[in-house]
């Protein structure tokens, strides 16, 4: 079907523009890192003219903590909440809508210096936050709901290269000659508005989500129209086909809210495999890396640490590239797989490095490239893959409540890792990353008995799948999954 293979102007549009929030959120993660001390010494000086005291060593340590992972408490709310949005408003409009939390965020944070007030910044992130656990439900939905089968996984990379770039843009614009100053460093956190002004002009011209107007909106004409737009052709029959098909079976199954993904057999599985995908992606310990690597190259005794993270950050992004490419051919379950194997590889070698750095002082060298391995392999599956399966593992009924769950499930862990890292680090020393290891190791035993290869299946045979399974059927591998597994042994 030739029709299915082509990236038409209106699909990439669609997919570009709603990743806009995907660059958003990245662009908040590593905004923080850097301006770190000149951000501090706005709060001292601020508290000193309020109290006419210096601010205490805690308090103000306090105060930073509470202004970075508040950020994930807001993706908590945002990513739990998407299941109300999405079905009133549809997707686009959902996307569209959330840019007044971008608004009020960038105000707050731009702000702050001039109204002496780090609370302003602090609701900031949180709003920002907020804003970005929407968008982790909104735009890997939007774009599972827009692509063809067969681009499904190269597009819905496209939601975490839109991640890397926003980290990696936000850490150069962070470097001290640009805007990581102290006259700068409130346009370098409101910045976000420029990307939300460009949102807000781009959305309205692209289409709703096909999959939302004939299955939840029954408006069958408008999902053909949309379709023929998105695909470049005016037969749109195959896909009209197998919409109907997944909407027959949504009207065999009750409503599903989160509790029943829970109770029903029929999606205990699949959320199992959702919820640990997720965390396998955050308790990985990749965070403790685009948060803390600066801190980290200097305690491994690297002379430029602050080029090395952006060294950090190129490779994040070139290797999100490269999953792009290989994605639909590999596959997503031996791609996840090699990606948790390497990482636990790397986080051995930084153990290494860390643990032998006083005696040989090449070993910085060494934790280098560890640790630049350890995000290449994060890039490779780990990264992007547990974001878009999701909403491939469920159908049209369950899918925003197991978007809600797995969003809930990541933020909660990069909440955990965020804040818990610095006090582990302080414990285990050096070997910090043998936590790392065995969370790997764990969560890679997992993927290989667990996960079925969803790779070039429709939703509607995906779901079929996992009706099978529950049924206590013996087909645990459908034909294509395993024509998958036979190419992946080629590789
Ligand atoms: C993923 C994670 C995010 C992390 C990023 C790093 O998108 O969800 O938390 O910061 O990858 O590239």
């Amino acid at each position: 079907m030739e029709s299915e293979k082509k990236l038409t102007f209106p699909l990439l549009m669609s997919v570009g523009t709603a990743v806009i929030g995907s660059l958003q959120f990245g662009y908040n993660t590593g905004v923080i890192n850097a301006p770190q001390k000149i951000i501090e010494n706005f709060i001292n000086v601020t508290y000193e003219a309020r109290y006419q005291e210096p601010i205490s060593k805690s308090a103000l340590t306090a105060i930073w903590s509470i202004a970075v992972s508040i950020f994930s408490v807001g993706g908590i709310i945002g990513s739990f909440s998407v299941g109300l949005f999405v079905n009133r408003l549809g997707r686009r409009n959902s996307m569209l809508m959330a840019n007044i939390l971008a608004f009020i965020a960038s105000a707050m944070m731009g702000f702050s210096k001039m109204a002496n007030s780090w609370e302003m910044l602090i609701i900031g992130r949180f709003v920002v936050g907020l804003y970005s656990g929407l968008s982790t439900g909104f735009v890997p939905m939007y774009v599972g709901e827009v692509s063809p089968t067969s681009m499904r996984g190269a597009l819905g990379t496209l939601h975490q290269l839109g991640i890397v770039l926003g980290i990696l843009i936000a850490q150069v614009f962070g470097m001290e000659m640009i805007m990581g100053n102290s006259e700068l460093w409130p346009l370098l956190l409101s910045f976000i508005f420029i990307p939300a002004i460009l949102q807000c002009i781009l959305l309205p011209l692209c289409p709703e989500s096909p999959r939302f107007l004939l299955i939840n909106k029954n408006e069958e004409n408008k999902a053909k129209t949309v379709l023929k737009k998105l695909r470049g052709t005016t037969d749109v029959s195959a896909d009209m086909q197998e919409m109907k098909e997944e909407s027959r079976q949504m009207m065999r199954e009750k409503k599903v809210n989160i509790l029943e993904l829970f109770r029903s057999s029929l999606y205990r599985q699949p959320i199992m495999i959702a919820v640990m995908l997720q965390l396998s992606q955050q308790l990985s310990g990749i965070n403790a890396i685009f948060y803390y690597s600066t801190r980290i190259f200097e305690k491994a005794g690297v002379a430029q640490p602050v080029y090395a993270t952006i060294g950090a950050g190129v490779v994040n992004t070139a290797f999100t590239v490269v999953s792009l490419f290989v994605v639909e051919r590999a596959g997503r379950r031996s791609l996840h797989l090699l990606g948790l194997l390497g990482m636990a590889g790397s986080a051995i070698l930084m153990t290494i490095a860390l643990a032998l750095l006083e005696k040989l002082k090449w070993m910085s060298y060494l934790s280098i490239v560890a640790i630049f391995s350890f995000v290449a392999f994060f890039e490779i599956g780990p990264g992007p893959i547990p974001w878009f399966i999701v909403a491939e593992l469920f159908s049209q009924g369950p899918r925003p409540s197991a978007m809600a769950v797995a969003g809930f499930s990541n933020w909660t862990a990069n909440f955990i890792v965020g804040m818990g890292f610095q006090y582990v680090e302080e414990l285990c020393g050096p070997y910090v990353f043998v936590i790392f290891t065995i969370l790997l190791l764990f969560f890679f035993v997992f993927t290989y008995f667990k996960v079925p290869e969803t790779r070039g299946r429709t939703f509607d045979d995906i779901a079929a799948g996992f009706r099978q399974t529950s049924a206590g059927g013996a087909v645990k591998h459908s034909p294509e999954e395993l024509n998958s597994l036979g190419a992946d042994s080629q590789l």
